[in-house]
Parts: C-alpha cells; structure tokens; sequence
C-alpha cells in the first residue's frame, strides 16, 4: 500500500510519500520545506504570512516529493492530510490542496489529527515480529502541546494530563525571545545549554512547576517568567556567552526534570507496556537520554520508544502513517470506505480538531 502525506498546520509545508509493504513502512520520498527564515524576525509563526508560503510552496513540494519517490499517481492508495489542530489558513492550505488532488485522481482521502501524526511517527520501525505493545503512555511535547495520553489499543485516546497554560515548546520559544536568541527557541535553547560548564551554574534555581502535584497536569508559564525576572536583574549580563549558556542548561533541566517526574509518575499509575516519547521537543537529546535512563532504572520491563529526530519535528511522514493505522483499523467499515471516497468535498478543517 502506498500512501500520500501532507502536512501544513504551522510552518512548514510537507509531503511524503510511505509504503507498507510485507508488515513494514518504508519512506520512498520526505520533503520539509520550512519557513523558519521567513518568521524568525517576527520570533514566531505569523498565519497569513504561513498560509501565503504555503500556497508558494505546496505545489512544488508535492511534485518533488512524487519525482524523489519515483512513482506515479497511480501507484498512491490512500491521501491523508493533517485537517487540525493548528492555524486555519495555513490548515487550509494543505486540506484544499489534498481535496483538490483526491477528487482529480479519485483517491480516498482521510482527515488525520496533526498530534496523532506526531504519536504515530513512532511506529515506523514497528514491523511483523515487533508490533507495539498496547497499552502505550506517551509524553507529547511540541509548540502547541504538552500532553500525557494514555492508549489502550490503537486510535483510543484518553488525555491523562496536560499543561494548564503553555506548552514545553512555547516555554522554549518564549525563553529564547527573552535571551535574545532566534526561533524556534528549543533548537538554540537546547545548542546553548549543551557548551554550559557546572562551574558557572546560576546562583539561583529556576522553579520546577507542579512536580509535587498528585496529578499528570503541568503548568510552564511561570518557569518562563522566573526567566524573565532572572534576566531583568541581570540585563548586563545579556551579552555575557556564559550566563546566556547558564540559563539555557537550567531552564532545559527544570523542563525535564518536570516532564521526566510526571511520565514516571503515570507510568506506575497506569502500568503502560510501552512509553513513548512525540512532538518537537522530543527531538531534544537531553531529553531523549535522560528519559531513558530514568524509565530504564525504574521500570527496566518497559519498551520505551522514540521517533527518529527527523520525524519528531514537523513532517508528513508521520501524517502518511497514522493515515495507514486510521485506515488498516477501519478498512472492513463500509461507512468508512465510504466516508474516504466523499472526503474531497465533505472532510472538514478544524483548528480546534480534538483527538479522539
Ligand atoms: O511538533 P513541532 O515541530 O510543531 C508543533 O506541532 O508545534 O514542535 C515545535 C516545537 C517548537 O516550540 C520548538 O522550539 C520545539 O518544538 N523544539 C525543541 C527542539 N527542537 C524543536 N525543543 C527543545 N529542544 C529541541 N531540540
Ligand atoms: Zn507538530
């Protein structure tokens, strides 16, 4: 099965194209054309300024992405386009151009919610001698989410915790704004701390919010204004490499050791047979280690899971592949095949969209 992905919801314009084939994925072609520099001088994602790159963009992006696969539209099975949550003009964008290609080719076409994506994006590796072990916990941490959800099987989601004001990413961006570093923050952020040195740790620590909570909830709008008065007090010390390096090493780890705490916290709650790990942030090394290490000392039994960090960022890889799990789940409904078949006029856009 060959299956066309697309992806548009924040800043990047993407397309892939994935086969399963014999019970495993292979990635024929991924194109990621981002607008990073385009948005960089406002320090974050302007949506009609995305939207208008979308439009420039979407195009060449699926022509070189069916080229680099070196297949035929007749070869594609199954269209599926991220149709929420995310910035309606730049949702739109791919939806449109999605409906437009599903009705000309007369290919079923499947809405996917761009957080499924992200969760999906670690089964790629997933194959006939090694399927995913349900139930599955998995951290979610991007710019606009950071989630606890909880899977008893395939596409059943319950959202265990979540963050009350910001997500970890947005926490990032926002802590890059404040120390004059560029966007998207958790890159620079992240760069930054790895050159800092223990001998010129900060006097102060920054809070860890809600880490003693009894609850799965997080809460990252009052770590980034502890940030914000640190470098109030020290405006001169702005330009100095060292404490900029200082900030950046003891913010990241307040998020970690807040994001670390509450996974291991649900994991003895609800005794997950794999964790997992989905989002942008989940591309941050740090992150990624000292999760597994933490999971492998106190619950060694657990498979834990990471994407590759390609496909922890945004990409249509991962929108290909939940589109393949929506569809292999479903595929004996006749109201489903039905539903695919009249979604070139009927799938609706929703930035709001919830996972369910
Ligand atoms: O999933 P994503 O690509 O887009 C959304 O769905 O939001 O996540 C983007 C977020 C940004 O906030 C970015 O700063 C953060 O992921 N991010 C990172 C890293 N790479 C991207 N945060 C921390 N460390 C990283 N290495
Ligand atoms: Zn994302």
């Amino acid at each position: 099965m060959i299956i066309l992905g697309i992806e548009t919801s924040c800043d990047e314009t993407a397309c892939a194209i994935l086969k399963h084939e014999k019970g495993a994925f292979s990635v024929l072609s991924n194109t990621v054309s981002s607008q990073i520099k385009l948005h960089t001088k406002w320090g974050g994602v302007v949506p009609n300024l995305a939207a208008r790159e979308h439009l420039k963009n979407i195009l060449p992006v699926i022509e070189t992405t069916l080229s680099q696969a070196n297949i035929s539209k007749d070869a594609i099975d199954l269209i599926s386009v991220t149709n929420g949550p995310g910035l309606i003009p730049a949702l739109l964008i791919g939806v449109s151009s999605a409906k437009t290609l599903a009705y000309l080719w007369k290919k079923p076409l499947i809405g996917i919610h761009h957080i499924e994506g992200h969760i999906y994006a670690n089964l790629l590796t997933e194959n006939k001698n090694s399927k995913t072990k349900f139930p599955v916990l998995c951290l979610v941490v991007s710019g606009g989410h950071t989630q606890l959800v909880f899977m008893k099987n395939h596409l059943s989601y319950e959202i265990i915790g979540q963050t009350l004001d910001d997500a970890a990413g947005e926490a990032f961006d926002k802590t890059a704004r404040i120390l004059n570093l560029a966007y998207p923050g958790g890159p620079i952020v992240s760069k930054e701390a790895s050159q800092h040195k223990k001998s010129n740790a900060l006097e102060t620590h920054l809070p860890r919010p809600m880490i003693n909570s009894n609850n799965f909830d997080f809460s990252f709008s009052g770590l980034k204004t502890a940030v914000l008065y640190l470098v109030k007090k020290n405006e001169a010390k702005l330009k100095d490499k060292k404490f900029v390096q200082a900030v950046c090493h003891e913010f990241q780890q307040a998020v970690i050791d807040v994001l670390i705490a509450k996974t291991l916290r649900a994991t003895k709650k609800f005794k997950p047979k794999t964790v997992m790990i989905a989002g942008g942030v989940s591309a941050n090394t740090e992150l990624r280690e000292q999760l597994a290490s933490a999971l492998k000392k106190d619950f060694p039994e657990i498979k834990f899971c990471l994407p590759e960090i390609n496909y922890s960022i945004d990409n249509a890889v991962m929108i290909a592949l939940a589109g393949f799990f929506r569809w292999s789940e479903n595929q004996s409904s006749a109201n489903f095949q039905e539903e695919l078949k009249t979604n070139w006029k009927n799938l609706k856009t929703d930035a709001n969209l919830k996972l369910e």
